[in-house]
């Protein structure tokens, strides 16, 4: 990775966790009688606990470097809303996808997981909250016209849900144990990680008022990325550690999870992953020097260490 976008990485990630801080919400209501505001902050805590705990924040970075790529002069403060809306909707998925009776996992972001640091049905109340304030926060964006501020709401929405994230969850869980073709696990990946992925980079445009050829053309480079990031995210199970990772190295083997790997070997999966780099790059000739941030962002999602 070059010295001016291991920089970049670095900057996107303060400004993503500097933005979290200031958006994440907050449990003053005014219905909240004083004695049972102890609760709330509680859930508060499980709420910053999973969401400003050292992420990195990849898919914030996208939306800022999609907007960045289309147009320059797109507002900073709906960019930032705008990722962390899909940085929340992430940090509920993973909150879920920890607990016991889905990947059931001890440890996340070096840290124990929220059900365990907290409770089982803290963590399920916080990674709901996570995901309501994202949509509260992209009805705050701000000189936003409100029909893009419903079409960002749209794909948000469209790609956490039964049709995306949470529908591959549900095809992921019910594969375990399962002998299941390339095709089987191609939906899985493309849903469970590839569909927000592809939303953030799809508000990203959205929000600088892209071309529907730009659109078509970032949507195809993040097709590409989306399902990219989850044959990495494969592979580091099977090649990091635990320390590096920051989540139990060896899980999937552990659950009997279809993998990439597991299908075509490491070396296949490798190759796959490089493939789908190459689609990403091949997706952007259209666009000029201003989408460089998107190819580095694309060759470092499949050469990342954790
Ligand atoms: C992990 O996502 C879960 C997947 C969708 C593969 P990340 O690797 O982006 O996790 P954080 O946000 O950096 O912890
Ligand atoms: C994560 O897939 C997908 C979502 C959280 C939506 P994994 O189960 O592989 O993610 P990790 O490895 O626990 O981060
Ligand atoms: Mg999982
Ligand atoms: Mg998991
Ligand atoms: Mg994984």
């Amino acid at each position: 990775m070059n010295e001016s976008f291991k920089a970049y990485l670095q900057q996107a990630k303060s400004r993503a966790d500097s933005a979290l801080t200031r958006y994440v919400g907050n449990f003053d209501s005014p219905y909240t009688a004083n004695n049972t505001s102890h609760y709330l902050a509680r859930l508060q805590q499980a709420i910053e606990y999973s969401l400003i705990n050292g992420g990195k924040r990849i898919r914030p970075m996208l939306v800022y470097a999609v907007a960045n790529a289309i147009n320059s002069e797109t507002s900073d403060s709906n960019a930032d809303k705008v990722a962390c809306a899909v940085e929340m909707i992430h940090a509920y998925s993973l909150i879920h996808d920890d607990l016991p009776a889905m990947d059931d996992d001890d440890l996340r972001r070096g840290q124990p997981t929220c059900h365990n640091a907290f409770d089982e049905a803290t963590a399920i109340l916080a990674g709901d909250a996570l995901q309501t304030r994202a949509i509260e926060l992209l009805t705050e964006l701000e000189d936003c016209p409100s029909k893009t501020q419903l079409a960002l709401i749209k794909i948000l929405t469209a790609a956490a849900g039964q049709q995306g994230m949470v529908g591959g969850q549900l095809i992921d869980l019910n594969a375990v144990d399962q002998t299941i073709d390339l095709d089987h696990l191609e939906t899985i990946h493309r849903l469970k990680t590839g569909a927000l992925i592809r939303a953030a980079a799809a508000m990203g445009a959205t929000l600088a008022n892209a071309s529907p050829q730009q659109l078509q053309a970032i949507d195809r480079y993040a097709e590409a990325i989306g399902l990219a990031f989850q044959v990495q995210d494969d592979i580091l199970d099977i090649e990091s550690d635990t320390a590096t990772l920051g989540k139990t190295q060896g899980a999937d083997q552990a659950l009997n999870k279809p993998t990439y790997p597991a299908l075509l070997g490491l070396e296949g999966a490798k190759n796959k992953a490089q493939q789908l780099h190459q689609q990403a790059l091949n997706a952007l000739t259209e666009l000029d020097d201003s989408a460089d941030s998107l190819r580095e962002l694309s060759s470092y999602i499949i050469s990342r260490q954790h």
